[in-house]
């Protein structure tokens, strides 16, 4: 059967990362979190008390990102070491926007994207998938929920990691994060031309992976 790379852009809080890797299970496809990515980076920069100015290749070749599943579900690990529980606290959430406009940063890291998605067979959730990482995606899906879906949706998947962010505090996160991730330089979040929307506010998740297969079985058949 045909294998076609599927896009899934959009803001925080909308599903895209769950919505994709369900799509990726049924399909058999690999499913790749970029955000995990740019979470990652901004945790090795924390970490190594880097300052969040556009890093030399040098610094950016000393960090090596896979993907290997834990539990059946796939996870970053950061140089060998699992980080994936480390990416989602509050002090990554407050200063990813700001690594993740660094533009070597993102060169760096949308090389890797694209050369995961060669063989086709992918779905990758972003910001920049369908416009900058796979402009030629056979599928392009724009996300967007309402601020209350949002916070909702990240108040109950942050409490299943036992992190403790109140509602208030994941809304102002979320508008921080839509405002750097809309207004930066290098690739800002926008919908491609010819990417579909997907309002997810009032859809179970069940509801969202259908919507994205039936439309992907449309381009796998065409
Ligand atoms: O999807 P997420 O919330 O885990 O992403 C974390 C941050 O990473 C998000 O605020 C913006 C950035 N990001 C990006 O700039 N480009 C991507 N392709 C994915 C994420």
């Amino acid at each position: 059967m045909k294998k076609i790379i599927i896009a899934i852009d959009g803001y925080a809080g909308c599903g895209k990362s769950t919505t994709a890797k369900l799509v990726a299970k049924a399909l058999d496809y690999v499913f790749i979190d970029t955000g995990a990515m740019y979470r990652a980076v901004t945790y090795y920069f924390i970490t190594h008390q880097i300052p969040f100015q556009e890093p030399s290749d040098e610094l950016l070749n000393q960090i090596q990102l896979r993907f290997f599943k834990v539990d059946d579900q796939p996870q970053i690990f950061l140089n060998e070491q699992p980080v994936y529980q480390w990416i989602r606290t509050k002090i990554v959430n407050e200063n990813v926007s700001q690594v993740s406009a660094l533009k070597n940063v993102r060169k760096f890291l949308v090389k890797q994207q694209q050369e995961m998605g060669l063989e086709k067979g992918i779905v990758m959730d972003g910001r920049d998938i369908g416009t900058v990482v796979f402009p030629n995606a056979e599928l392009k899906i724009f996300m967007q929920a309402s601020m209350e879906a949002r916070v909702k949706r990240r108040f109950e998947e942050l409490q299943t990691m036992n992190i403790l962010m109140t509602e208030e505090e994941i809304r102002l996160n979320l508008i921080d994060r839509d405002y750097q991730d809309m207004n930066r330089q290098e690739s800002p979040l926008k919908k491609a031309d010819d990417a579909i929307v997907l309002d997810t506010s009032n859809l179970t998740i069940e509801n969202q992976v259908n919507k994205v297969l039936e439309l992907a079985y449309e381009k796998i058949r065409s």
